[in-house]
């Protein structure tokens, strides 16, 4: 395999090009894949507190015997616990399921700008960062007005902004905001969950050429386009497979046909999406 490069954050710390997801994995399964894919070479590992497979997720990181410094751990903050004291407790929740004594990088899994308190959520973890108990910190699903809100609000910009990335959902404008900012884009159904994306036959056309999978291909367009993807897998052969990007380049025009199809959104939109 090809050495995984990793990006640089805006608070001095790394992230691995390309990490595992963990949803919908329970607590038993999510140990078996995380300890799997730790094994295998994955130094990224995505979880929230909203998946109920941090403590899973904990015992996985343990018993894979990688050194806790060559880890990183994300978890995120629910809806219902948006504010400022509750973002404290909610974290202590977290850490404490994983077995942490810090986490890498903790994230606001949604804005949920009705509630209107994702800005006091942000609050707090500045403040989880600068008692070390959170080494990064960033959002997910904000949309380019919530980050200005942030910056604005509070002055500090999240290193990371982890939304819904993948060939039927390019996102190009919200990349271009989080190039501008120095924000690192992670994708999250990075594969579209699986199933028309890689039946596309424009894509297997491309794997065909490079003698690699439809999977391969789609997970290297995000690397090529500067974001990082966190595909689940719990079948240790595809894991393998997601891992293995770094051995091979796609063309200019090849990253094009990849988005040239239609577009759809599979999850929740961020202006309006509400998720407790
Ligand atoms: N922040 C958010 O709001 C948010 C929302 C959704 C998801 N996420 C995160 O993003 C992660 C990934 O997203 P996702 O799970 O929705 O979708 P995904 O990673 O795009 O797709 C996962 C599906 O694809 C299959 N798969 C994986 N690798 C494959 C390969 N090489 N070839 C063929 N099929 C493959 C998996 O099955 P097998 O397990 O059988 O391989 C699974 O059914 C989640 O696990 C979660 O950590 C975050």
């Amino acid at each position: 395999m090809g050495e995984a490069p990793v990006h640089t954050l805006d608070d001095g710390t790394t992230l691995p090009a390309v990490g595992l997801g963990t949803y919908p994995l329970d607590d038993a399964a999510a140990e078996e894949a995380v300890a799997g894919a730790l094994g295998l070479g994955y130094r990224l590992v995505d979880t929230a507190l909203n998946y109920g497979n941090e403590t899973g997720t904990g015992r996985g990181i343990a018993r894979s015997g990688v050194e806790r410094e060559d880890v990183r751990v994300t978890t995120k903050v629910p809806g219902r616990h948006h504010g400022y004291e509750e973002t404290l407790a909610s974290f202590e929740e977290s850490r404490a399921r994983l077995g942490l004594d810090y986490v890498d990088l903790y994230l606001i899994h949604w804005p949920l700008p009705r509630l209107d308190k994702y800005v006091e959520t942000w609050k707090a973890m500045i403040r989880l960062r600068e008692d070390g108990l959170v080494r990064s910190i960033g959002v997910s699903n904000f949309t380019a007005a919530h980050l200005e809100r942030l910056e604005r609000e509070t002055g500090v910009l999240p290193s990371v902004n982890q939304i819904e990335l993948h060939p039927l959902l390019p996102q190009e404008e919200l990349r271009a905001v989080h190039a501008a900012k120095g924000i690192v884009t992670e994708s999250w159904s990075p594969l579209a969950r699986g199933r028309e994306v890689l039946e596309d036959p424009s894509i297997a056309a491309v794997a065909a050429d490079h003698g690699v999978s439809p999977g391969q291909v789609v997970l290297r367009w995000h690397t090529q386009i500067g974001a990082v993807p966190i595909p689940k897998s719990a079948d240790p052969g595809r894991q393998r497979e997601n891992l293995d990007l770094f051995g091979f380049e796609l063309t200019e025009q090849e990253l094009t046909t990849i988005t040239s199809g239609r577009r759809r959104r599979f999850g929740g939109d961020p202006d309006s999406h509400e998720e407790f």
